[in-house]
């Protein structure tokens, strides 16, 4: 078992993340908070960030919040983001619309 060192370089912290131990724990594990957390399990896209550098790799993640080509682009979700080397990260601002519209459907369920 190997362990990685990850730079936020959104907030400036550094924490360290163990191989078999997703980025969004080792983050919680450690204190810190970079992004909102929901289903822990890849499917609602809450905890995307963006690996700036560093090799990775990921679980399963839903494509309607990460398609190919994000992840080409780095763009990933910490709790599936499991790193192969030291990492650089970046938190990503929440998308504004997707929020807007799920308050637009409950408000239309009304
Ligand atoms: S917490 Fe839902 S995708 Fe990561």
């Amino acid at each position: 078992m190997a362990s990685f060192q990850v730079f936020n370089q959104t907030t400036g912290d550094r924490f360290s993340c163990q191989d078999d131990q997703s980025v969004l724990k080792a983050m919680e594990q450690t204190g810190l908070k970079c992004v909102p957390v929901g289903c822990r399990g890849g499917g609602c896209g809450y905890c995307k960030i963006k690996v700036v550098e560093g090799e990775f790799e990921c679980g399963k993640m839903s494509k309607a919040h990460v398609p190919s080509e994000a992840i080409e682009k780095g763009e990933v979700l910490a709790c599936r983001l499991y790193p192969l080397t030291d990492l650089t990260i970046e938190c990503l601002p929440q998308p504004a619309a997707g929020l807007s519209n799920r308050q637009t459907k409950t408000t239309a369920l009304r």
